[in-house]
């Protein structure tokens, strides 16, 4: 290891070993030492139809199911005899960060945690991560380049009326705000059937049951956010519907002209306008890799969307060699889907990744510990990843593609 890295390297200790202590974030994190713990812990304390929202997938949950059972079989092999510090920092996309894990865009995160847009913007920046803000985020992308500084990315769906004049309008405040990284998400051509909000009643227009008012008036933490924050909105669509904006009319607004996917062409109009690194978002094939590049995207984010949107997909895994071997050295290979722990970060790197993201992870920290569970859920990934790392001898994350690993699901493309 060189000289460099050994200044940077963290401190090689971990909240798990003997000697962990008492203080207030020891007993956190013996309390609540994994994301299932969490996520039981969120469970209790929001109301289930915004349990749902954030757990669910699409049809059955079956992708949702397969892509957390496709990492868990992934296989690592460790090397021993050359121990040291490890070292968790990468540069994505042009952005120093602490680690390779970034927050994915989930929208209307604010039905999950009353204004968790905003608090996972600064969240980000307390931890050096990257935050993609979604188009339907609850807080503006300028706000949240105000907040997350160098780790704002933002997300965009395309509005394709008036040759896309609302979306072309989004990629110019997103840059006038300072944003570095663009990512056009293609993976949501439709409207997906989601069983479990339909069954919730969380469709637009919202229609509150007496079962929703009990939910609601039983998950306390969760109301005072509310009352705090306010009902969420889609912040980002309110300067382009009439005035003053209506939560009803905004919801419109989104059904009727959102769409989450782009052609080609219109990617690559994209890339003419957009000067910054510009991602795709969503890709599960060799050949839309192929296409991204001959665009000239930057970045490739595989990704089924968390199982949001085809049942029968893949699991984002694996198909990420595959996709990262086509692509080699041409972008950045980013991938989301299913992460739950370090390890499962380790995985990602090993079998081609360069930097991963979570959506859900970040939401169900804010759930289980209100606004410090973003910062607890960072912390803990970094953690576990550094311990992966230590474990596996890769004293880097540059380290980690090189691990000998098994993969048995890895899809064959050829
Ligand atoms: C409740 C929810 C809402 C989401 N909304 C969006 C969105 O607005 N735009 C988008 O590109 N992806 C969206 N996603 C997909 C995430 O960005 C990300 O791809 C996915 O959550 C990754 O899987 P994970 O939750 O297992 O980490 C959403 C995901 C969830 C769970």
């Amino acid at each position: 290891m060189s000289g460099d890295l050994r200044r940077h390297a963290s401190p090689q200790k971990n909240s798990w070993g003997a000697g962990a202590g008492t203080s207030p974030e020891a007993r956190l994190r013996q309390r609540l030492p994994t994301l299932d713990d969490i996520e039981r812990r969120t469970r209790r304390r929001i109301p289930r139809f915004a349990f749902d929202f954030l757990e669910g997938g699409t049809g059955g949950d079956l992708n949702t199911k397969r892509n957390r059972q496709a990492l868990d079989a992934v296989e690592l092999v460790p090397r021993y005899g050359a121990p040291g510090p490890v070292h968790t920092e990468v540069e994505l996309l042009g952005v120093q960060c602490a680690a390779p894990i970034g927050i994915s865009p989930v929208g209307v995160d604010g039905i999950v945690w009353p204004g968790a847009t905003k608090i996972l913007a600064a969240a980000a920046a307390k931890a050096r991560i990257p935050y993609m803000a979604g188009t339907l985020a609850t807080a503006t992308i300028e706000e949240v380049a105000g907040l997350a500084g160098p780790y704002a990315w933002f997300q965009l769906y395309g509005l394709p009326a008036n040759d896309h004049s609302v979306t072309f309008d989004l990629i110019k405040r997103a840059g006038s705000a300072g944003v570095h990284v663009l990512a056009a998400t293609l993976d949501a051509p439709v409207r997906s059937k989601r069983p479990r909000d339909l069954r919730n009643g969380l469709v637009v227009p919202f229609r509150p049951t007496l079962k929703t008012i009990f939910d609601v008036a039983s998950s306390l933490p969760w109301l005072l956010a509310l009352l705090k924050e306010g009902t969420p909105a889609f912040r980002n669509m309110e300067q382009y519907v009439d005035k003053p904006p209506t939560q009803a009319g905004t919801a419109g607004f989104v059904q009727s002209q959102i769409k989450g996917t782009f052609s080609w062409d219109t990617v690559k109009r994209m890339r003419d306008a957009w000067p910054g690194a510009l991602v795709v978002k969503g890709v599960m094939h060799p050949a839309d890799a192929e296409q991204a590049i001959a665009v000239g995207v930057d970045g490739i984010l595989v990704s089924n969307h968390g199982g949001r949107q085809l049942d029968a997909a893949p699991a984002a895994i694996d198909v990420l060699p595959a996709i990262a071997g086509c692509v080699g050295t041409r972008a950045t290979i980013l991938f989301d889907s299913g992460i739950r722990s370090g390890l499962d970060v380790a995985r990602a790197i090993a079998l081609g990744a360069h930097g991963t993201l979570a959506g859900r992870a970040f939401l169900l920290g804010l759930g289980a510990l209100g606004e410090s569970g973003a910062t607890y859920v960072a912390e803990l990934l970094k953690e576990e990843l550094e311990t992966a790392m230590g474990q596996l001898g890769a004293p880097s994350v540059d380290m980690l593609s090189r691990l000998t690993r098994r993969h048995r699901d890895a899809f064959d493309f050829t």
